[in-house]
């Protein structure tokens, strides 16, 4: 039940005339729930919306001219979509938070309460991180990018992120709309997911750095972190656009790193939903440098050139390709993947980083980046931090103390 403070939860049911509205109305009510208004249709439902009292809209998923518009437009206004009846996973692509069964009413309402106490996506315990001012310059966004195959674009970024945090404020931003998965490498274990937060905000038209500062969570001096999609199904809430909004104010605050997607490709021409990778190809075209891994065995190199010829097609920032997992018994030498790479794009520097299981290991599991657990891991990622902020990029390091992080560069 909803605390005694927050009063009732506030619902626009669009039942487009479907037989279990007349029991919905009955049993919504006698749970602590508010039914505003019974909207005709979807015009009506989203009008209503706009006036702001509502934040759950109950709604036939067979309902005429339901698409992921009308979703995120209800989305912005902060209401959110609790669907019963029709094909769950169409719905479930639009936006709809949770997709019910017409034959059981009777469990409606929890599932009200559910969406409107946002359980379904819990947004994270704020105030941890600290509202700073505003870096004097806006920091560099770095789009850690590769494909299929988990050729370690999580481990790069968190690499990259720890080092940079070092000399400079530095937020690491997980924006994989295939499932975070920065917050299990680093032993964040809290449900909490400030991608969705922020982009909550963002669709509201309220992503301001108070707001930001409540999504990130401190890692330590210098390294935070807005953790990424708590279920691969939630990427539908971080809409075109949303993600350039997060980037800026993620900018303001220092250094930005982004984990992303394995894929470029357009997803969006299916029917009626959206774009799954367009979170990806946002952060790169957002980036001002592009970081992109592959792993050294054949089908890793197979799936980088694909990459490179993506980025080479895209035309993105500068890039800096990292080799992963290079060893020695794959009886190709350096010389030959520089050839290989460099017959696709050419790149600022191609690095390579040793295949080093056990210090891998112990990273994942005490929950620490790579670079601290074993010393020729730490030294390639340091030549990858150094080719991606060059020295001339001079910083000022951080400061225990709150509100005087500086990002400075000539
Ligand atoms: N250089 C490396 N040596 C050994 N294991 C690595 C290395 N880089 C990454 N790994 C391991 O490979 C797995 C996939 O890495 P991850 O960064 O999660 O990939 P992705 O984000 O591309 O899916 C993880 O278990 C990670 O610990
Ligand atoms: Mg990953």
């Amino acid at each position: 039940m909803p605390s005694p403070t927050s009063g009732p939860i506030s619902v626009l049911l669009a039942a487009g005339g479907e037989p279990w509205e007349t029991e919905a109305l009955r049993l919504l009510p006698t749970e602590g729930i508010a039914v505003l208004k019974r909207c005709v249709d979807l015009a009506d439902l989203l009008g209503t919306a706009t006036t702001g009292t509502a934040s759950v809209a109950v709604v036939s998923g067979l309902l005429p001219g339901l698409d992921a518009d009308a979703v995120v437009r209800l989305l912005r206004d902060d209401v959110r979509c609790v669907a019963v009846g029709g094909d769950r996973e169409v719905l479930t692509r639009l936006g709809v938070v949770h997709c019910h069964d017409p034959g059981e009413v009777a469990s409606l309402a929890e599932a009200v309460r559910g969406a409107g106490s946002r359980s379904f996506v819990v947004d994270p315990v704020p105030p941890e991180a600290e509202l700073r001012e505003p870096a004097a310059e806006a920091g560099r966004v770095v789009a850690v990018h590769g494909g299929a195959g988990a050729p370690g674009r999580t481990t790069t970024a968190i690499a990259l992120a720890t080092l940079r945090a070092r000399t400079a404020s530095t937020v690491l931003v997980d924006a994989d709309p295939h499932g975070g998965a920065v917050a299990q490498h680093l032993g964040v274990l809290d449900e909490t997911s400030g991608l969705l937060a922020a982009a909550r905000a963002a669709n509201a038209g309220t992503l301001d750095a108070a707001a930001f500062a409540r999504c990130r969570r401190r890692l330590r001096d210098g390294l935070e972190v807005l953790t990424g999609l708590p279920r691969p199904d939630r990427w539908v809430e971080v809409r075109p656009g949303v993600l350039d909004v997060i980037l800026d104010e993620a900018a303001s605050v220092g250094d930005v790193v982004v984990d992303t997607g394995f894929s470029l490709e357009d997803d969006g021409d299916t029917g009626r939903s959206l774009a799954r990778n367009q979170m990806t190809l946002d952060a790169l075209a957002r980036a001002d440098h592009v970081v992109a891994v592959g792993s050294a065995e054949p089908t890793g190199l197979a799936r980088l050139a694909r990459t490179l010829v993506d980025l080479r097609d895209l035309g993105p920032a500068p890039v800096t390709v990292v080799v992963n997992r290079m060893r020695d018994s794959l009886g190709w030498s350096r010389r030959d993947i520089v050839g290989m790479v460099e017959g696709y794009l050419r790149p600022e520097r191609v690095l390579f980083v040793p295949d080093d299981r056990a210090a891998a290991d112990r990273a994942l599991v005490t929950g620490a980046a790579v670079v601290e657990h074993g010393d020729a891991l730490r030294r390639a990622f340091a030549e990858v931090h150094d080719a991606v902020w060059p020295a001339s990029a001079t910083v000022s390091p951080p400061s225990a103390g709150r509100g005087r992080w500086r990002c400075r560069r000539p």
